[in-house]
C-alpha cells in the first residue's frame, strides 16, 4: 500500500542553525522556512535527489512538536512519511486493521498541499507515520 517515502522529519530547537547545517556542513539544497499554522510548525525543506528532509521547529502555542522537543533538547528524529495513493482508501484498511489515526481521523492539507494523516506510533515500532496522498 504506502510507496515512495516522501520525507524524514527531524524537529529542532534552532531552525536557522540546523538550516545551515543542512546548506554549508552538509551541502543540501534548502529552501526558506515556511510557516504552517495549521500544523503549528515552521518547516525547513532540504531537498535531496531521492527524497526530503523537512526541519520542523514549534509555530505558536501547543505546537505538536514542543513536547517533543522538551523531552528531546537537542532535536530528533519526529516522524517518517509514506505516500499513498488514496489517503481514504489508505485510513480505512488501516483502521480496519486496528491501527489508530491520530487527530479526528480526517485528513488535513499538509505542508505540500496534499492531504496527510498521522498514525499512532505505537501502532508502527515507536516510529510516528504520516501518510501524504501524493
Ligand atoms: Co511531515
Amino acid at each position: 500500500m504506502i510507496g515512495r517515502l516522501n520525507h524524514i522529519a527531524i524537529a529542532v530547537p534552532d531552525l536557522e542553525a540546523a538550516a545551515k547545517v543542512y546548506s554549508q556542513t552538509l551541502g543540501a539544497k534548502v529552501n526558506p522556512p515556511q510557516d504552517e499554522p495549521d500544523h503549528g510548525v515552521t518547516v525547513v525543506f532540504v531537498e535531496l535527489p531521492n527524497t526530503k528532509v523537512e526541519l520542523l521547529h514549534p509555530l505558536g502555542e501547543n505546537s505538536p512538536i514542543q513536547g517533543f522537543l522538551d523531552k528531546n533538547p537537542a532535536g530528533g528524529i519526529h516522524h517518517i512519511c509514506y505516500e499513498v495513493e488514496d489517503i481514504i482508501a489508505a485510513r480505512d484498511k488501516l483502521k480496519a486493521d486496528g491501527a489508530r489515526v491520530l487527530g479526528s481521523g480526517e485528513p488535513k492539507i499538509g505542508a505540500h498541499g496534499n492531504p496527510v494523516l498521522f498514525l499512532h506510533p505505537k501502532d508502527f515500532n515507536g516510529a510516528l507515520v504520516e501518510l501524504e496522498q501524493a
